[in-house]
């Protein structure tokens, strides 16, 4: 698919002949029911109406889904049309409905959009769910428009299938700058923590995100995906939204990103993408998950701003430190 030499500093993972060959083998097909093991952790390469049927019932703790927006826009060898809202709503609608019964009582669910496919999407997701929420994050790349606002935001709409459901608030964290390092009378940081590194605060997660970098060439869970959602991003709903173990079920997998970041956390997988490329792309990228669990922009168990690498090294290296002091103590007594 890529026959352009790639610049020098570019890092975006690409598929040589031989692993095309190797990856395409890999995703399966559904053809009769399957018992949830035999399907666990694995990237099922059909077209989602003709899998969901043959899918088990209410596995799913977790069900991220980022369709194709109502855009032309092509994702390998097959274009998604532009329509008009009625019938994207009636699209969503025809495959949304669906998957409902893969659910469990308590699973969350995410949808995503743009500012035009937003509406349809809170219409159709509260026919079937309880709206909780919806997170907007903003993309930096777009392209400035003569005649309009520049498009930089995205929306991400936050439901679940009944009252009960989890939110680890805890685990998503924003660690911010703080701009001014207030004390209290004792001249001790005031709801900061002053170390190594600078002044941060951990703050509680808003549904404004400004946080997210969308993947580049450089960043090294790049791919020639053209819509790929940051490992970041998952990372946060996947931490929220869900416990170690737990399954996050993706029906249009793309690049594997769901996936990737639920096997990074330790949850389980299952995923489904149209095209056997984009499937090769994501075992592929699930191959080198076993070499590297790494998530751009979430260390030390927080989330840290765009643009404090500097600062997440540091504090990566004060905790090195501290735990080798802790692995010392622990061997001399
Ligand atoms: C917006 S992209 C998802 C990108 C993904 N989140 C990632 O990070 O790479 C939508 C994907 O849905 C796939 N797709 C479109 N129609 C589909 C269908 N009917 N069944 C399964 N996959 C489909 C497209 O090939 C495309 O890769």
């Amino acid at each position: 698919m890529l026959n352009k030499k790639p610049a020098l500093l570019n890092r975006s993972l690409r598929l040589t002949e031989a692993e095309l060959i190797k990856y395409s083998t890999q995703s399966i097909q559904l053809k009769k029911p399957q018992r949830l093991t035999s399907i666990t952790n694995s990237v099922i390469n059909q077209d989602i109406l003709s899998a969901v049927k043959y899918l088990p019932e209410k596995f799913v703790d977790l069900l991220f889904i980022d369709p194709p927006y109502n855009i032309t826009k092509k994702f390998n060898l097959v274009a998604f049309k532009a329509m008009n809202n009625d019938d994207y709503e009636t699209w969503l609608d025809s495959w949304l409905s669906k998957l409902i019964f893969l659910l469990k009582a308590n699973s969350s669910i995410y949808i995503c959009g743009d500012w035009k496919s937003s509406s349809a999407i809170f219409k159709v997701g509260s026919k079937y769910f309880k709206v909780r929420n919806r997170i907007t994050w903003e993309r930096e790349k777009g392209r400035g428009a003569k005649a309009n606002w520049k498009n930089c935001s995205e929306d991400i709409w936050f439901f679940t299938n009944s009252d009960t459901y989890t939110f680890n608030v805890e685990k998503v964290k924003l660690r911010r700058k703080v701009l001014a390092p207030y004390r209290d009378k004792k001249r001790n940081p005031k709801d900061w923590d002053q170390n190594s590194s600078g002044n941060f605060r951990d703050t509680f997660p808003s549904n404004v995100w400004n946080d997210i970098s969308v993947p580049f060439w450089s960043m090294a869970e790049n791919t020639e995906h053209p819509t790929q959602k940051p490992e970041k991003l998952l990372a946060k709903l996947i931490l929220a939204s869900t416990n170690e173990g737990d399954l996050v079920f993706d029906p249009f997998l793309g690049s594997g990103t769901t996936a990737v970041v639920a096997k990074k956390l330790g949850r389980r997988y299952v995923g489904v993408e149209l095209d056997n490329y984009y499937c090769s792309l994501a075992l592929k990228r699930l191959e080198l998950v076993e070499k590297d669990k790494k998530i751009q922009g979430y260390e030390d168990d927080v989330f840290w701003e765009r643009n404090t690498l500097i600062e997440q090294v540091k504090s990566q290296k004060s905790t090195g430190k501290a735990e080798s002091r802790q692995r010392r103590k622990v061997k001399k007594s």
